[in-house]
């Protein structure tokens, strides 16, 4: 049997979408093997959740450092210790430093709350209600040293009702998220998607276009 594909999760909120994967991999739906889950916030209930599945958990504060690089540096130098096949930022709100990223090329996603290239940074579901969007969603990206830019590698769909909220958007966003997050890991893990130094690659093609979650959980 071939090495488990390991991945390492950085979260630094609620952990819905550490769940996620954590249940998939309970559930037998993803070969994956969670290596660690790094956190910027000691208090962050994604930790918790890690704890639960008896994964290891690393904090690294940036108050105890003096710069945001000084902080990069030792956050993914923990990271790095976890040997990873792929880094899955999952909700960790701290912007990476470019220095970071550049050394591991094609190693780490994103999932960010919109269809890009919509809707960067904070607060999307009241960008998409400002915007009169009548479709919001999100999206699994490639992170790159440009803010919620890199390529976009799948992404999932809903409609924005009307009376909607933010907080009634963001709920049935979230509802997505979970399955798009798994399946894009998972399209990772057993190589069918792969992240080539000439951009991402579906069953070894270039691909085309952001891959689409479905109504049965799946991407195509
Ligand atoms: C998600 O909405 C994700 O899209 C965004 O941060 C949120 C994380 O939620 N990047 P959770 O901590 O996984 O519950």
């Amino acid at each position: 049997m071939s090495a488990p594909f390991r991945i390492a999760v950085l979260a630094s909120g609620t952990g819905t979408n550490l769940q996620a994967l954590i249940d998939a991999i309970s559930a037998g739906d993803l070969a994956v093997e969670i290596a660690g889950v790094f956190s910027d916030k000691a208090k962050a209930f994604a930790l918790e959740r890690a704890r639960g599945a008896g994964i290891a958990t690393t904090v690294v504060p940036p108050k105890r450092f003096a710069t945001r690089e000084a902080h990069d540096e030792a956050f993914f130098a923990a990271v790095d210790g976890a040997s990873a096949d792929l880094i899955v930022c999952a909700g960790y709100m701290r912007i990476i430093t470019a220095a970071q990223i550049e050394r591991r090329p094609n190693r780490m996603i994103n999932l960010h709350p919109s269809l890009l290239p919509a809707f960067k940074g904070l607060h999307t579901h009241q960008q998409a209600l400002d915007a009169g969007a009548i479709e919001h969603g999100a999206s699994v990206h490639i992170v790159t040293a440009d803010l919620d830019d890199g390529p976009v590698l799948a992404q999932a769909r809903v409609p924005v009702l009307p009376g909607d909220t933010a907080g009634t958007l963001a709920a049935r966003v979230q509802a997505v998220e979970h399955p798009l997050l798994v399946e894009t890991v998972r399209m990772l893990a057993e190589g069918h998607l792969r992240l080539a130094p000439d951009g991402p690659h579906l069953n070894g093609a270039p691909l085309p276009a952001p891959l689409q979650l479905g109504a049965n959980r799946r991407l195509a």
